[in-house]
Order: structure tokens, then sequence, then C-alpha cells
């Protein structure tokens, strides 16, 4: 069927102004790189699950690297049938992933399974966020991308070098502010979730890169995400570890 005639020319018009107005709205002003702290997740009332491939190493884990907004709200499910997603194309970065970008949550519908799901984490961050930046990285560039974020800084040693330890002893959140920002030369925003028994706790350190991607640097956060965190709040233990010198 032919349709030439000029009224099916203003559809296909609309319909290109309203596709043009959805990728607009789809776009975004930064990152936010965020890294958890594992035992952060362990205490809770809801616990930790570990990956088949183990317990995480003693060490700040990836959350999520997610398109932001400069107004503090983000855009989330960019979701289209060019970016779903695709287990094969980051196969040869999985052991990478496996590393430092661990699922802890526990299988909810699975009773007494005690492994958790990595691929459904990753899954899951890709759809909700990874996705709304595929005009500059695609899946492979967007795991490969953020984990070489996480080589670029080691926060763990960051905080050791001042003080700061994983020994569930309180903190001042100044503190931990100043020693970020030393370590870094950034402002970081610093996230708190509650223990088990309802204490504020040192959860996720989240830190700002350009929306262009083109390094594994970090830029001065456009907004801080909303701050969550009392004065003082515990670093919890994850394990007994010997780097932890608590003579
Ligand atoms: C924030 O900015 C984005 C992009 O400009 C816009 O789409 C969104 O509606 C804004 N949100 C708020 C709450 O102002
Ligand atoms: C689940 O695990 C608990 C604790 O390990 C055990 O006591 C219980 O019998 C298990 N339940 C099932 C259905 O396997
Ligand atoms: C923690 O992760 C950082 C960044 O990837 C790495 O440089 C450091 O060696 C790790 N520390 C431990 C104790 O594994």
């Amino acid at each position: 069927m032919k349709m030439r005639n000029s009224s099916s020319i203003a559809i296909k018009f609309l319909m290109l102004v309203t596709l043009a107005n959805i990728c607009v709205s789809q776009d975004f002003d930064f990152f936010y790189f965020v890294q958890q702290w594992p035992g952060s997740s362990c205490d809770t009332q809801q616990g930790c699950c570990f990956p088949q491939t183990g317990r995480p190493a003693f060490n700040f884990t990836i959350h999520g690297l997610w398109p932001n907004f400069n107004n503090g709200s983000y855009p989330s499910n960019c979701k289209s049938v060019e970016n779903s997603f695709d287990e094969s194309k980051i196969s040869d970065i999985i052991p990478r992933a496996e590393i430092s970008w661990p699922s802890l949550s526990c299988p909810s519908k699975k009773k007494n399974s005690t492994n958790s799901d990595n691929m459904k984490l990753w899954k899951h961050e890709w759809g909700k966020h990874g996705t709304c930046s595929y005009s500059v990285l695609d899946q492979h560039a967007y795991f490969d991308f953020t984990l070489n974020l996480k080589d670029h800084i080691d926060l763990l040693q960051i905080l050791l070098n001042n003080g700061i330890k994983p020994d569930g002893e309180m903190y001042s959140v100044e503190k931990i502010r100043e020693a970020i920002k030393e370590g870094t030369g950034f402002e970081g925003g610093i996230r708190c979730n509650t223990d088990a028994s309802g204490n504020s706790q040192l959860n996720e350190i989240v830190l700002c890169v350009d929306k262009s991607a083109a390094s594994e640097s970090f830029i001065e956060c456009p907004i801080l995400p909303d701050a969550n965190c009392p004065d003082d709040v515990e670093f919890p233990i994850f394990y007994e570890s010997p780097l932890i010198d608590t003579a």
C-alpha cells in the first residue's frame, strides 16, 4: 500500500518529533559511580548472600554507574530492543566483575538458597541505569568502563590511611568526607543504611564522572546525592581481616 498523501507525511513528522522528545528526555548530565561496603549489607535485617564464586574480597565493591541529571533526578529504564541485556556481550569481563561487582542480595524466592545471583544484579543495573547512557557506552563498554573506574580508586586504602577502619566503631562523617576529599581530590557523597539493631552505618560512597566517559577520572559532583547520615556512623566489620590492625 502506498502512503504518499500529505496526512501520512504529517503523521510521520509527528512521530519523529515525539521520538526526538523521548531521546532528549533520556539524555543525562553526569554519572554517579557508587561503591558499597559489603559489611553494611551483611549486618542488615535482610542479611546478605554471596555468589557461587565465594565471599567477596575485603574491599569496597561496585554498586553501579548511574546516569544522573544536574537537577538531582535521574533517567531510568531506557530500554529498547537494540540495548536489551545480552550476557554473551560481557563474557570476557565476567571474571573481573565477579571480583569487583558481586551481588550480595539473597534470592528472596528461593528458600535456603545460599548463593546470590551476579547476573541478575548486572542485568538489573544495565536495564535500570546502563540503558540510559547507551548513547555513550554500549553494554560491553558500560561494564568495562565501570570496572576500570574501580581500579582507579582504592577507597578502603584512602579510609585506612586516615585511621577510618571497618572495625565496628563509630566515625565522624565529616572525617570520612575529608579523607575522601584528600584521597581523591573530590567531594564524595556518603550514603548510610541501618544495621539489624537500627544503627546508622557507612554503606555507600559516591563519586562523579563526566558524561563523556572519556577517561577513568572523577569530576566535582554537579549535585551530591541526598545526605542521609547522622554526624557519626558505624563502619561495620565485614570479617576479621589481617588488614585491620586492632591493636
Ligand atoms: C530534571 O532535568 C531533566 C532533564 O533536563 C528533566 O527531564 C526532568 O524533568 C527534571 N526533573 C525535575 C524534577 O526538575
Ligand atoms: C534451611 O536452613 C536452615 C538453617 O541452615 C535449616 O535449619 C532448615 O532445615 C533449612 N530448611 C530447608 C527446607 O532445607
Ligand atoms: C581493593 O580494590 C582496589 C581497587 O580495585 C585495589 O586497588 C585494592 O588492591 C583492593 N584491596 C584489596 C585488599 O583487595
